[in-house]
């Protein structure tokens, strides 16, 4: 199957940004969508907004720290159509700060909302995918991790180990499942609300340059509607501004 019409997609981080746009333009290009986020009510909007437009959606409350609730995102999928086509891994935050501040539980929260929540998600929808015979996953991950900077070690490090984990399940997927990696720059979205001041003062730079998510959506669209035999394995997208 080629294409991006008629294809069911789940996406984590779904109530805002990256997650949000990607499902807008998705569902846009005929595929049903399966929003997973915490905000119910952002969630139940989206869908509404998506089936006022003539597309089709439903949602699911997910917590990616919770593996049941990334295995309830995955039933809603089949329960509801019958299938999972893809599956973005979007959901993440960047709690950046200099390691001497030793916020050791914000090192932890990305650590189970960036990196075991990707692998939460990889446990839901592989043993479908291989049922099915078929199946894409597509993780966003960061530029953060490709040039590394101060304040961003400890969310690179989540961003690359997504990285290096997707390059391992591409490996043992075999010829009928893709992995898809999308490293954005700097987006400009809700991702900085939760930074502290000095961290959030070198995003704001950044900020200036940005991109709107829609620019990240089109990427993941890029890789989704490729036929089958084709596996867009890693995708960088950033201002042509950035350094
Ligand atoms: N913005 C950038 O410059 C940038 C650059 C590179 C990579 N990224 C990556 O892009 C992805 C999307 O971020 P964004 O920029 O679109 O920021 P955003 O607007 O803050 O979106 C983050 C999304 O993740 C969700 N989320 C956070 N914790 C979650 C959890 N425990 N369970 C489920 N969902 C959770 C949030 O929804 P709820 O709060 O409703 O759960 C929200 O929908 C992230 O992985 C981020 O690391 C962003």
């Amino acid at each position: 199957m080629s294409g991006i019409e008629g294809k069911v997609v789940a996406i984590t981080g779904a109530s805002s940004g990256i997650g949000e746009a990607t499902a807008l333009l998705l569902a846009e290009r005929g595929a049903k969508i399966v929003l997973g986020a915490r905000r119910p009510e952002r969630l139940e909007a989206l869908a509404a907004r998506i089936e006022k437009a003539g597309g089709d959606a439903t949602w699911a409350r997910t917590d990616v720290t919770r593996r049941e609730d990334l295995a309830g995102l995955v039933k809603l999928a089949r329960d509801r159509y019958g299938k999972l086509d893809v599956l973005v891994s979007n959901a993440g935050i960047g709690l950046i700060s200099r390691l001497d501040d030793l916020r050791v539980e914000d090192w932890e929260e990305m650590i189970d909302v960036n990196l075991k929540g990707v692998l939460y998600g990889i446990a839901a929808a592989l043993p479908v995918f291989r049922e099915q015979g078929f199946g894409h996953f597509v993780n966003t991950v960061s530029t953060a991790g490709l040039r590394i900077v101060p304040l961003q070690s400890v969310y690179a490090g989540t961003k690359n180990a997504v990285r290096t984990i997707s390059e391992g399940l591409r490996q043992e997927a075999g010829d009928s499942l893709r992995v898809t990696v999308v490293s954005p720059g700097a987006v400009r979205t809700d991702f900085a609300e939760r930074m502290d001041p000095a961290a959030k003062a070198q995003i704001d730079k950044m900020m200036e340059t940005a991109l709107s998510p829609d620019a990240v959506a089109r990427a993941i669209a890029f890789a989704i509607e490729q036929p089958d035999g084709v596996d867009v394995g890693d995708i960088v997208v950033r201002p042509t501004a950035q350094g």
